[in-house]
């Protein structure tokens, strides 16, 4: 019997040229370029077209990316009636769940497996995650949603939409690299999720559904979230320390440190922690990166765990004024270019994926009526 690898950790299943990420050195690349890089000098649009054509736009394909993008942000009001009709969720995620989902069946395109018709799903789908979100975000408090501006790039235009209110040059700056540094990240469980999915040549709704149904998991992108609650439940620099304390003497996981991958620091939570503390500073509430820090500081001491993507997201968001409970979705808004980018190359070269496991329960049972059991 071959050797289980449980969790697949440490398997290599296919080959892919979207993004690379060196756990040892805590690197990582889009597509040949490193995070820091597009971090410092990029857009969110200009990185969606890397990740879909694998190099980055000549001026002219970026401007006609933006305009598509733009152009495709309304999403049939039918799914904004089903939005207001659903129950209270549990979980945002599920709404986002049902919503996308619900949109393959407004999608004239849903059932055409050509590349071009794909191209142009996957460019709807990341336009339209945004206006989902935000909407969701209105709804909930009984406000009618924003009617998106084609005027603005993707990361204003949703907070625009979110909050009602055109965000300054340096909020919709910091909320582009926050997209710019969530959009991809290789093989993790939720782009898994859509290469299986897309593996049995399923359409790419249906991948991107099992997507977000994966990204939802406290393990994954729902660590944001548990991230801002415990900030929240902290609430002071001096009660930091004896409140991880007493976690970790439980057997918990703090959220927002770990990783699969990275044994080192990962290369976003460097770029998240300084515009944590930036944006803290700026608004005048730096309170929630002070508790972070404090708690980032024991927990390398103690642990020797280092921070992850969803450990300064949590208070950069907070004092962006994204609400707790948008914060996995919001994820979506990014990763939702990733997501279609592996899908695309998941179909253009595909191959089953459909992994062995080693039986372990009971052989040669005789069956048994039921009245006789
Ligand atoms: N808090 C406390 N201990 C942690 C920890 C955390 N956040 N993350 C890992 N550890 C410890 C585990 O308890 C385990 O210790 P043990 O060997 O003594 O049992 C060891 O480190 C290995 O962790 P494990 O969960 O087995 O590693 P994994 O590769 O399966 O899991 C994560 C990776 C991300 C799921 C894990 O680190 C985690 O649950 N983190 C918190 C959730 C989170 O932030 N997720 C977002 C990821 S981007």
């Amino acid at each position: 019997m071959a050797e289980v690898k449980v969790g697949l950790q440490g398997v290599v299943i296919a080959q892919s040229s979207i993004c690379s990420i060196d756990g040892e050195r805590g690197k990582l690349m889009y597509r040949g370029y490193d995070i820091h890089d597009l971090a410092a000098h990029s857009t969110f649009e200009e990185v969606v077209y890397l990740l879909w054509h694998g190099r980055l736009p000549t001026r002219g394909e970026l401007e006609e990316l933006q305009k598509d993008l733009a152009e495709n942000r309304l999403v049939a009001p039918e799914i904004l009636e089903i939005l207001k009709k659903l129950p209270p969720p549990q979980h945002p995620m599920e709404t986002l769940r049902t919503l996308v989902s619900a949109l393959s069946l407004y999608d004239p395109e849903a059932e055409d497996m050509s590349e071009e018709a794909n191209r142009r799903k996957a460019m709807r789908l990341t336009a339209q995650i945004g206006t989902l979100v935000a909407a969701f975000g209105r709804v909930r408090n009984g406000q009618a949603p924003v009617a998106p501006d084609p005027q603005l790039n993707h990361a204003a235009n949703f907070l625009y939409m979110l909050k009602g209110q055109v965000p300054n040059a340096e909020e919709a700056r910091c909320f582009d690299v926050a997209l710019i540094l969530h959009a991809d990240h290789s093989f993790n469980a939720s782009t898994f999720a859509a290469r299986v999915t897309a593996s049995t040549l399923s359409d790419l709704h249906s991948a991107i559904t099992s997507a977000i149904g994966t990204l939802k998991g406290p393990l994954h992108g729902g660590a944001n979230e548990r991230v801002m609650r415990m900030l929240l439940e902290i609430g002071s620099v001096e009660r930091a320390e004896p409140y991880v304390h007493d976690l970790l003497a439980r057997k918990q996981k703090v959220m927002g440190f770990g990783h699969r991958v990275y044994h080192t620091e990962d290369p976003r939570a460097t770029v998240l922690r300084k515009m944590s503390e930036e944006l803290g500073r700026r608004t005048g509430e730096p309170k929630w990166f002070e508790i972070s820090r404090r708690v980032e500081e024991f927990m390398i001491r103690e642990k020797k765990i280092n921070a992850n993507v969803d450990f300064y997201s949590a208070s950069a968001y907070y004092v962006l004024g994204i609400p707790v409970e948008l914060y996995t979705p919001v994820f979506a808004v990014s990763r939702i270019s990733g997501w279609t980018a592996h899908v695309l190359e998941q179909y253009a070269n595909n191959k089953l994926i459909r992994p062995l496991a080693e039986y372990t329960g009971a052989a040669n049972l005789k069956y048994v009526s039921v009245d006789q059991r």
